[in-house]
Formats: C-alpha cells, sequence, structure tokens
C-alpha cells in the first residue's frame, strides 16, 4: 500500500474517536475551566537573569511531593506498633525490593530535602526575596522550614529500631522542659508519664498527617502569594534601576507583563528589567534540576538504602544514640552548655531567640536596595550563623565518631 493510501486509511480510521475526544474535553473544560487554569498556571512572565537558582524553590517543592508519594507506600507495610514496626521494615529490607528501594528514596528524599530548602533559603535571604511586598512569603518560609524539621525528627523514630527508639526517648525528655505546660506535652506525646506503645502511635499519627495536613496548605499559601507578587528573582534583575529616568521607570511598569508590576513595592523593584516566559523557559530549568535531585535520591536509595539498626531494646543503657545530621549543630550547643543550662538554654532559650530572629528578618532589615553587598547589616550576621552552624556540626561529628 503506497504511502499516501496508508495515512488516509489511519486519518480515516482515526477520525471518529479525535472527535469523540474533543467532545469529551470541550464538555469537560465547559464544566470545570481546565484550558483557563492550564493558561493562567503556565503563562505569566518571570525574571531572565539568574534563573537556574531560582529553581531550588520548586525543587524543594518536588522533593517533599517524593515525601508524600513514598511515604503513601511505606504505609503498605509498615505496621505501626512497638512489637511489628522493627518487624515490618526488616521483612521489606530482607525480603521486597520494591519496598526497600522506596524506604531508601523516603530516607535519601528527606536528606536531600533539607539541602535544598536549605538552599532555598540562602538564596531568597541574599537576593533580599524578603523584602516588601513580599515579607509575608518568607514568614510562611520559615514556618514550613520548622514544620519539615519536625516531619525529619518524628519520622526518624519511626522504624522503632535503637536510634528510632532513644531519639524519641530524648526528645520526650527535652519537651519536658517546656515553659509552663512542658510536663503536660510530655504526657500527650508520650501517651503516659513513661515511653511506651502509645508513643510510637503518637509520633506516627503526627508524621503522616498532622505535620502533613498543616505542611500542604502552607505550600498553597506560599504559592498563592508568589503568584500575587511576581518571583522578585535578584539584584541581577534591577540593575541600573536607581539611576533610571522617571519616564522610563513608567514606560517599564506600564509594559509589565502579569503578575508584575509588584505592588505596593519599591518602584524600582515592582518589574524585573528582563522577563522570560514561566513556560517553556523555567518550567525547562526546573524540570531538569528536579529529576536530577530524583535521579541522585534512586541512585543513593538503591546503592546506599535505608540503614535499619537492631530492634529497639529499653534495657541497652549503654547505647549512645547519635542524632539525625541535621541536628548535629544543635547536639552540639547542648554539651557545650553547663549541666544545669544545657536543655532550658540549648534546647528552647537560644533556638527560640534564632527563629524569632529569622522570622522578624524582613521587618529587621532597613537596608535600602536589593544587593548583598549593600546590605552588610544583615549578611555579616547571616553568614556568621551558616558558618557557626557549620562549625558546630563539625564538632559534633568529631566528637560523636572521635576523628
Ligand atoms: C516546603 C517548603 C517550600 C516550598 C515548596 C517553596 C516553594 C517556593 C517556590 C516554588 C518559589 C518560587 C521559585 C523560587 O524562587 O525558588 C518560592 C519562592 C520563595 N520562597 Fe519558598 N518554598 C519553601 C520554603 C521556603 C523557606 C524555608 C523560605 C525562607 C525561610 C522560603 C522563602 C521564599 C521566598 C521569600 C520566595 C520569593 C522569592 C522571590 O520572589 O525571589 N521558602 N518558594
Ligand atoms: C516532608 C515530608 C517528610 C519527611 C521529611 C519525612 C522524613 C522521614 C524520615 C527521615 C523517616 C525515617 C526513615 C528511616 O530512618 O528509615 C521517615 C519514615 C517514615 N515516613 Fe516520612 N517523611 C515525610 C513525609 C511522610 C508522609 C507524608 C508519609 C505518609 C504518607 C510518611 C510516612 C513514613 C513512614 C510510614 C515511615 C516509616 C518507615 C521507615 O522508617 O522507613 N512520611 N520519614
Amino acid at each position: 500500500m503506497a504511502d499516501q493510501q496508508r495515512s488516509q486509511l489511519a486519518a480515516r480510521l482515526t477520525r471518529p474517536f479525535a472527535g469523540l475526544m474533543a467532545t469529551t474535553y470541550r464538555w469537560v473544560d465547559e464544566r470545570l475551566g481546565v484550558t483557563d487554569l492550564v493558561h493562567q498556571l503556565l503563562y505569566e512572565a518571570v525574571p531572565r537573569r539568574g534563573a537556574w537558582a531560582y529553581s531550588l524553590g520548586s525543587a524543594t517543592l518536588i522533593l517533599i511531593v517524593n515525601q508524600i508519594v513514598t511515604g503513601m507506600f511505606l504505609l503498605w507495610t509498615y505496621v505501626p506498633s512497638t512489637t511489628e514496626a522493627w518487624e515490618s521494615l526488616n521483612f521489606t529490607e530482607r525480603h521486597d525490593e520494591f519496598g526497600a528501594i522506596v524506604r531508601g528514596m523516603h530516607l535519601w528524599g528527606a536528606y536531600v530535602l533539607f539541602v535544598v530548602i536549605g538552599l532555598h533559603m540562602v538564596r531568597t535571604f541574599v537576593s533580599g526575596s524578603y523584602k516588601k511586598p513580599r515579607e509575608l512569603n518568607w514568614i510562611v518560609g520559615v514556618v514550613l522550614f520548622l514544620m519539615v524539621l519536625g516531619l525529619g525528627i518524628t519520622g526518624a523514630m519511626l522504624p522503632w529500631d535503637q536510634a528510632a527508639y532513644w531519639t524519641a526517648t530524648v526528645v520526650t525528655h527535652v519537651i519536658a522542659y517546656f515553659p509552663i505546660f512542658g510536663t503536660q506535652l510530655q504526657e500527650i506525646l508520650r501517651g503516659g508519664t513513661q515511653m511506651g506503645p502509645a508513643t510510637l502511635t503518637r509520633f506516627f499519627a503526627i508524621h503522616i498527617w498532622l505535620l502533613p495536613a498543616i505542611l500542604v496548605p502552607l505550600i498553597g499559601l506560599h504559592l498563592a502569594l508568589l503568584r500575587r507578587h511576581g518571583e522578585h528573582g535578584s539584584w541581577v534583575n534591577y540593575e541600573g534601576v536607581e539611576e533610571e529616568t522617571e519616564a522610563d521607570r513608567a514606560h517599564r511598569m506600564a509594559h509589565a507583563e502579569a503578575p508584575y508590576p509588584a505592588l505596593p513595592s519599591d518602584p524600582g523593584y515592582a518589574v524585573p528589567v528582563d522577563l522570560d516566559e514561566f513556560f517553556p523557559s523555567q518550567v525547562f530549568k526546573d524540570s531538569v534540576v528536579s529529576f536530577g535531585l530524583v535521579l541522585l535520591i534512586f541512585v543513593m536509595a538503591v546503592v546506599v538504602g535505608a540503614p535499619l539498626e537492631r530492634a529497639a531494646n529499653p534495657a541497652a543503657l549503654n547505647y549512645v544514640p547519635t542524632p539525625e545530621w541535621f541536628f548535629l549543630p544543635l547536639d552540639q550547643m547542648l554539651v557545650q552548655f553547663p549541666q544545669a543550662w544545657m536543655i532550658p538554654v540549648g534546647v528552647f532559650i537560644v533556638p527560640g531567640i534564632g527563629t524569632t530572629l529569622l522570622i522578624l528578618v524582613p521587618f529587621l532589615d532597613r537596608t535600602p536596595g536589593r544587593e548583598p553587598w549593600r546590605r552588610p547589616e544583615v549578611m555579616v550576621p547571616g553568614l556568621f550563623v551558616v558558618l557557626f552552624l557549620i562549625f558546630e556540626a563539625m564538632l559534633a561529628v568529631n566528637r560523636l565518631f572521635n576523628l
């Protein structure tokens, strides 16, 4: 059969289906407005310069989706009971290859998430993205960061091996020092005055639905605020705005594409000088970065996997618990305080002040402009905090592993 005849026949055979699909799509679209929604989500302006650095936010989002999806698969085999949690994971590790990879992806996904969310925070801090009108985006971000830390620590308790049991013991011990209602909080979390079966059930519930139920809508709010004000990007998109004439500025504002101009904003920073399309430009860069990270997680899950220590043994008092690496700076700070101050100062006062300052960053930073070198008042303390945390983590590694 000639090529032309073949394609005519194919067209005749598929026409009824193409017609049916088009009619079905129109029916659904009239009722749900899918086309409008897709257009709203994909077609908008974003800053062109420094675009790769702005892929950290979407990478954080994809990594959280990875946690939710792998978490749901884990629920198919994991049994949240002190007598069976370890057994169920031990079975997975030994006899269920797919389950072991999923478990590895959940653990390595969490590790990569901590790094990427940290970099996203550093990026938005350095570029002064928290300045007017994006103050609330930053504050929601800080709360998201705390939620993710909470998910990390509650997750670490779930395998109910030695590491998990002693993590739960230490965390619920420390909680009792919380001002005013510390003891009540401890009892609620332990499900009694002592550690027991209810402790695991409580942390399981907090991990799989309570924290995610707060996290997911907050991410929605973070993204809605992002859409409302547009991506600020970084100072490289606003070079020359201060020398700009009034007429040039008015022209830039008048010809801005949605969602710009970001109002209320300092006039110079309401519209990036150089704009690009979110789709396909930014979406392509976001996809490359996110795909690379998911691939890395998969490789780590296959090659290294997730460890499982011996089953929890409350009688093994000589066991020295080592905290998850993302809590190493806090662990180190604790041992540096005198015994009596250790928990109140090390766990509540210093981290409490640190978190409050972090939330207040948009209101404390009164510097004009967004270039980091013109904001030494915030950049120097910020750099000091990051170096301090790295230094404390190194000291902790040295202490715990005798390097
Ligand atoms: C669950 C965690 C988070 C998710 C899913 C998320 C997602 C995003 C996305 C997709 C963007 C736009 C792209 C980009 O600029 O990278 C963004 C922007 C932003 N995020 Fe996050 N983020 C999270 C956590 C945080 C944290 C911890 C902070 C800071 C404490 C933060 C502060 C900001 C700010 C200020 C912007 C605006 C950036 C700009 O306009 O230049 N976010 N976020
Ligand atoms: C940002 C979100 C999340 C983070 C950072 C996170 C983190 C973790 C971590 C670090 C562990 C310990 C892994 C190990 O040592 O083996 C864990 C365990 C677990 N997580 Fe999550 N998780 C998140 C979300 C979820 C969600 C949404 C679910 C359920 C739908 C879930 C279900 C589980 C289960 C069942 C376990 C126990 C199995 C195991 O330890 O391998 N997680 N999680």
